[in-house]
């Protein structure tokens, strides 16, 4: 797919579906920035740099504004621009509704919307000026369809949906393309934390008969990232093997 050349900020490239996509980007000839709170983000890009791919990594938490700036301008110091702007961090604090603490809910709204609100706004200045760029969200089926145990992490989906939906349609004119991927069920940390009945009843429901992969919704963001999906925008890809919920 035609991502090679372009630069590409991912956020949430320690470890999980962002971690993959960092590689998957560098191996399809993109150059990468990413970032994420640990240090295994520097680590990921040294491995990148050493394949002989571009990769820059910062550390630092996304809902900080300072970092949000700060990556902004390490794209163009390095790279001298942004093509694409993946917003991956996401938290997950599940909790049936009676149990969820409020710290929690705001935690999960600052790093799962407003960090994406607040990076949109930075990189779209950044993007080149008359060919525009290509944004792709990480909303979860939580948000698309509603999950029982996950009102609060689906109340923030939710809302980054609606912000997909409504970039695209203010950016479009800046040939500036917003859209997300939905994702089931994924084998990384965030599903680890699940109990395992839980994981086997809800892969039970995957009608494709299988956990998803990380490498699953790379492909699928990637594409959406490409010039191969020039003509699409404002869409919420579901990458969730017919899952029920
Ligand atoms: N796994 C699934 O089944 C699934 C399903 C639907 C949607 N999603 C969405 O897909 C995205 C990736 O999920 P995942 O499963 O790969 O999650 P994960 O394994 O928990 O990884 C989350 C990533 O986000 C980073 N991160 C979290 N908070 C951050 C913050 N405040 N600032 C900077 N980085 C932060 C983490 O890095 P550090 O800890 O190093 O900061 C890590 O790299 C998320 O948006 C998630 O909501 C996942």
């Amino acid at each position: 797919m035609s991502v090679a050349g372009k630069t590409v900020l991912i956020t949430g490239a320690s470890r999980g579906i962002g971690a993959t996509l960092a590689e998957e980007f560098a191996r399809a000839g993109a150059k990468v920035v990413l970032s994420a709170r640990t240090a295994g983000v520097q680590a990921l890009a040294e491995r990148l740099r050493a394949a002989g791919q571009a990769a820059e990594a910062l550390t630092g938490d996304v809902t900080d504004d300072a970092q949000a700036k700060a990556l902004l301008q390490l794209c163009r110091a390095k790279f001298g621009g942004l093509d694409v702007l993946v917003n991956n961090a996401g938290v997950l604090v599940p909790g049936k509704l009676g149990m969820v603490r409020m710290e929690d809910a705001r935690r999960m709204f600052e790093v799962n919307v407003l960090a994406v609100i607040n990076l949109t706004q930075y990189a779209i200045r950044l993007f080149p000026k008359g060919k525009g760029g290509s944004i792709v969200n990480l909303a979860s089926i939580a948000g698309t369809q509603g999950v029982d145990g996950l009102a609060a992490y689906g109340a923030s989906k939710a809302a980054l949906v609606g912000f997909t939906r409504a970039a695209a349609k203010e950016l479009a004119p800046q040939k500036i393309r917003v859209n997300a991927v939905a994702p089931g069920f994924v084998e990384t940390d965030m599903t680890r934390q699940f109990p395992a009945e839980v994981v086997t009843r809800t892969v039970a429901g995957v009608r494709l008969g299988r956990i998803g992969q990380p490498a699953d919704v790379a492909r699928a963001v990637i594409f959406l990232a490409s010039d191969d999906a020039a003509y699409i925008t404002g869409q919420i890809l579901g990458v969730d093997g017919s899952m029920a919920c």
